[in-house]
């Protein structure tokens, strides 16, 4: 063990600024230092700087010597199901059809903690090995699930944001609970877990159609009563979910008059999918100060339709990037950004490389309002950061070398790359990824 924190890196550093408004201001969407030194100390992103041989030397450690990579700020998962993990690419359904015929099932696993332990280890790996440094997680409905969770992710002082799902109609008998299971249960996690080093509890209604309104009710309660813990849940996905929701409750206006009027709106309620929404449901997310998670690959998996992101941006809500695991087909949020262009080209909408970028990190953090500790790599930000090996395949280095510079890079990246170009991932200034280190001798090399 050395005697201090002291870490340095020497790379092409790139970080993604607020969304600019009109394409001349591209260049301020983004910091890009070609040959930079980022200076870690105790977890902090201390310094981050032009490489210079006086700054090298200055520096009472020894620098890694990165050139050619980049890093960047760590990806935010704001909508992932950590029970489904494995059930993904599950054939021919979309949402209805597919949470009775393949969810519900797997996720009836999840009530036993020593499988539930053995998948949350897993899912953790697959969010470090694809350069997931924060995820925003449902558990399912059992409080065990989310137990081993928090468990695995408090190993590596990890920011995570976790909730067991709430549903007390409209699910097959065994993952069905009571309102006052189900409220104290939750407010027994958030007691454990809430603000637990890093970690933070998600109040986790599933979505309206398996809520009673006492449910709804009493997640409403809790959200006042811990009002710095987030709210997840799901929104406006697919017409027949949509239908359904009006018929359970024909008193309010729209899908997402249901939530308001429980008081589940606001900031740090992140709603996912949010694709069919009516203009006084956009205004609602505005004026509420409420998030999106936007989950491009899902949506098209599950065949649910297309989210409207010029829409969000003229309603100023914050947009995280959501994979969506297991109805989105990869953890890797490179493919979900490739993804996210190719559903926003659909609308004649050009998502550019910074834009979709700074989605899938500050913008994300804005998302989870938490973009005063992590979302890039400004000095006092948690050190969660990932080295990035531009050009793994032959294809990838053609494209990568031909590219005019940085702009165009970062868009072949999120076009043609996913998780083989996740060269290390750091969280509080550890590494706890690295490419070609296989599972069994990770943790020694890394303990
Ligand atoms: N709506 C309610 N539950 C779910 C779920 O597990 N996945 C998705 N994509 N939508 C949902
Ligand atoms: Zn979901």
């Amino acid at each position: 063990m050395s005697d201090t924190t002291l870490k340095a890196f020497r790379a092409t550093l790139v970080d993604f600024n607020d969304l600019a408004h009109s394409s001349e201001q591209i260049a301020e969407q983004f910091r890009y230092i070609a040959d930079g030194l980022l200076v870690v100390e105790d977890g902090k992103i201390r310094d981050l700087l032009p490489w210079t041989l006086e700054a090298e030397q200055q520096l009472a450690c020894e620098v890694m010597d990165l050139r050619g990579k980049i890093i960047m700020p760590g990806m935010i998962d704001t909508h992932i199901h950590y029970p489904q993990t494995e059930m993904i690419a599950a054939f021919g359904e979309q949402l209805l059809e597919w949470l009775e015929q393949y969810t519900f099932p797997t996720e009836s696993k999840y009530g036993d903690e020593a499988y539930a332990r053995q998948m949350a280890t897993f899912f953790i790996r697959q969010l470090f090995s694809h350069g997931t440094t924060t995820a925003l997680v449902f558990g399912s409905v059992h409080p065990e699930s989310v137990e081993a969770l928090f468990g695995e992710a408090e190993k590596y002082a990890m920011r995570l944001i976790a909730g067991k799902v709430m549903m007390d109609r409209n699910v097959p008998t065994g993952l069905e609970e009571t309102v006052q299971q189900s409220v104290q249960q939750t407010e027994a996690l958030i007691e454990r877990w809430h603000g637990k080093g890093r970690l933070g509890y998600a109040i986790t209604p599933r979505f309206v159609p398996t809520s009673s309104p006492q449910l709804l009710e009493k997640a409403g309660e809790l959200r006042q009563r811990y009002p710095d813990v987030w709210m997840q849940t799901h929104l406006s996905e697919n017409q027949k979910e949509i239908a359904w929701v009006k018929q359970l409750y024909p008193q309010q206006e729209s899908y997402l008059a249901v939530y308001d009027h429980y008081r589940l709106t606001g900031k740090r309620s992140v709603f996912a999918h949010c694709i069919h929404l009516e203009d006084q449901e956009w205004q609602c997310l505005h004026n509420t100060g409420s998030s999106v998670s936007f989950c491009p690959s899902s949506n098209l998996f599950l065949g649910s339709g297309l989210f409207n992101l010029s829409a969000a941006k003229a309603h100023h809500i914050p947009v995280g990037i959501g994979t969506d695991v297991g109805a989105g087909t990869s953890f890797s949020l490179l493919r979900t950004l490739g993804d996210g262009y190719k559903v926003q080209q659909l609308q004649n909408y050009k998502l550019n490389a910074c834009e979709a970028f700074y989605h899938a990190t500050l913008g994300g953090a804005h998302a989870l309002d938490l973009h005063s500790v992590i979302g890039n790599l400004s000095p006092g930000k948690e050190a969660d950061f990932i080295v990035i090996d531009p050009a793994v395949t032959p294809l990838q280095a053609l494209r990568h070398h031909n590219s005019k510079d940085i702009f165009g890079q970062l868009f072949v990246l999120m076009t043609l790359g996913d998780e083989r170009n996740i060269a290390q991932t750091w969280v509080n200034g550890e590494c706890v990824w690295q490419q070609g280190i296989t599972e069994e001798s990770h943790h020694a090399v890394f303990a």
